[in-house]
């Protein structure tokens, strides 16, 4: 154990939140301010704000009509959607330049497949299925920022030879993705769901907050790469066919609709 502090201890230099999502929780958790608020963070940021309506006038929201002020965005989405763009927004640097755009295409696949799948099963809310899913993996960016090489092949063992990806990064950095997103969540200050999503989702059984950790683990294998629908005898598929139907056109369902939020970001 002290060996893991050690190593936490290493990465002192976790990166900062991006300015505007600290100030957007903000607004969010304080019960005094509200729309008006939220909207003045994003109107005070050219590239956000136009972002932010580019989004929300994309297929993925699916309004009929044009939404040209940021109020009228924020009153249509409401404030907890319009918090989860800013955070995919202003996340986006950080995410593509740390983890490379696998990681970040990973990160808006499994928001939205646990967006999808939280507005079915009603258990667990949407926009916090969305923003868990977002940020699961955000250990990762610190873990490869340390020692990309290292990383790297930490993963393809993962892929490769099915080795657990926690075990190879534990070997590999004496600490895992798991253990050091929740110490980043931790000094972010996010919010103690997200945190445990970030903390267990390889290991649901372990959590508070078992559902949300249990949507992002099985969002989480859903849309991975080497995703096998014909693997019949895989927990995962059979979870998802009882619950969801066929995990094929679940998974298709989730990429044309991560598709359009991506090429909309990476405009
Ligand atoms: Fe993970
Ligand atoms: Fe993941």
């Amino acid at each position: 154990m002290s060996e893991m502090m050690d190593v936490l201890n290493n990465f002192k230099e976790l990166p900062a939140m991006p300015n505007v999502i600290m100030r957007a929780l903000t607004v969010i958790k304080n019960p005094e301010s509200g729309a008006k608020e939220l909207g003045n963070i994003i109107s005070y940021d050219q590239a956000l704000s136009t972002k932010v309506l580019t989004l929300v006038n994309s297929s993925y929201y699916g309004f009929a009509q044009q939404i040209s002020s940021i109020p009228r965005a924020i009153s249509l989405i409401g404030m907890l959607k319009a918090k989860n763009i800013i955070m995919t927004v202003a996340m986006r640097p950080m995410l593509t330049s740390m983890g490379g755009k696998i990681l970040w295409e990973h990160a808006i696949k499994t928001a939205v497949g646990c967006e999808l799948i939280a507005k079915r099963i009603k258990t667990v809310d949407p926009d916090d299925a969305f923003m868990a899913g977002f940020l699961h993996d955000i250990g990762k960016i610190i873990l490869r920022s340390y020692d990309q090489k290292l990383y790297d092949r930490a993963e393809s063992l993962g892929k490769e030879k099915g080795a657990d990806i926690i075990e190879v990064e534990r070997s590999f950095f004496k600490v895992d993705h798991c253990i050091i997103g929740s110490q980043l969540a931790q000094r972010w200050q996010l919010p103690i769901l997200i945190n445990n999503v970030i903390k267990y989702h390889h290991r649901p059984s372990l959590s508070s907050f078992v559902l949300p950790c249990l949507l992002v683990n099985v969002v989480d294998y859903l849309v991975r790469d080497n995703f096998d629908e014909n693997d019949k005898g895989n927990s995962f598929n059979a979870i998802i066919s009882s619950k969801f139907g066929d995990p094929k056109m679940l998974r298709d369902n989730i990429f044309s609709k991560a598709n359009i939020l991506l090429a909309e970001l990476s405009r």
